[in-house]
């Protein structure tokens, strides 16, 4: 399922020719998260929404940037949630963003969310690229010349194992799990080197492509973490999982969560990598 693909390569193009000056700078208030909304967050949004109104099997959609959620095709069978730009802060600094999305059963049993199906992100870094699940596969793409998304490569984390981390380690004292910390020490210990961009989806890219973990736990003043399930955290333990890594809530894999409707940016304590690093926290 191609989906999304002309609104990323809308977005890559705003953010190439516009002033990101402009489009870092604050847009109204505050969103669901208690987040600044920056110009790009709602730019990119409506970019996103615009394409979802023309697709008749997605009965509806979760943005962070809308409260609720909204339902625009009565038959159709699945809900999609997305982060229209993730690394608001990065914006204005030319620092690399990205847009993430989650593609779930709709249950009609039950009324609710069911599974995720398909997952994908798009990093707007030096180069324009995608990243998405394809049966049981995941798929790199990147933008060419000619504004077409070309297959580079299969991705999976099999046989990778570089000592990178990467965590907002400025939290330290703030950190719940005691393993949180004692694994910050033996990072230390272990020559591994720390790395951190500030946007989950250049952080989590990274460590598809050179192993290692990424982590946002749960901290006394985000008891839940910071990262949102439906439109982040579960996309990525989607893809992290089908590459061959692991996805940790502190207490169980990622994916065993569900999204509850009455509670659509909730947010969850995150560890996505390799399996030999996840399984330090288990
Ligand atoms: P968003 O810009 O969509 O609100 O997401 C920002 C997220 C994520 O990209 C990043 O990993 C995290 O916030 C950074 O938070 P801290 O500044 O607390 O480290
Ligand atoms: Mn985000
Ligand atoms: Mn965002």
């Amino acid at each position: 399922m191609n989906i999304l693909e002309t609104s990323f390569i809308q977005i890559s193009s705003l953010i190439r020719n516009s002033n990101n000056l402009k489009l870092g700078s604050i847009n109204s208030t505050e969103n669901s998260s208690g987040d600044l909304v920056k110009e790009l967050d709602i730019r990119a949004h409506n970019i996103i929404i615009d394409e979802i109104h023309k697709i008749p099997y997605i009965k509806g959609y979760i943005s962070e940037e809308s409260d609720d959620i909204t339902f625009t095709s009565p038959d159709g069978q699945y809900i999609i949630a997305f982060d229209p730009l993730d690394g608001s802060s990065n914006i204005n600094s030319n620092i690399s963003v990205g847009s993430i999305y989650g593609l779930y059963l709709w249950d009609t049993e039950l009324n609710g969310i069911g599974e995720i199906v398909v997952a994908g992100y798009c990093l707007y870094g030096p180069s324009t690229t995608l990243v998405r699940t394809q049966n049981e596969s995941v798929k790199m793409f990147q933008l060419n010349q000619e504004n077409e998304f070309k297959f580079i490569s299969n991705l999976s984390l099999n046989g990778k194992s570089s000592k990178i981390y990467s965590i907002n380690e400025s939290n330290y004292y703030k950190y719940k799990n005691y393993k949180v910390k004692k694994n910050l020490i033996k990072y230390k210990m272990n020559n591994y080197s720390m790395r951190l961009v500030g946007s989950m989806v250049a952080d989590c890219h990274r460590t598809l492509i050179q192993g290692g973990i990424f982590m946002y736990p749960a901290t006394s003043k985000d008891p839940e973490g910071k990262l949102r399930i439906a439109y982040e955290v579960m996309p990525f333990a989607k893809i992290f999982e089908l590459c061959g890594g692991a996805s940790w809530d502190g207490e169980k894999s990622v994916l065993k969560n569900k999204i509850d409707l009455d509670n659509i940016h909730q947010k969850i304590p995150t560890y996505l990598g390799t399996k030999e690093e996840i399984y330090k926290f288990t």
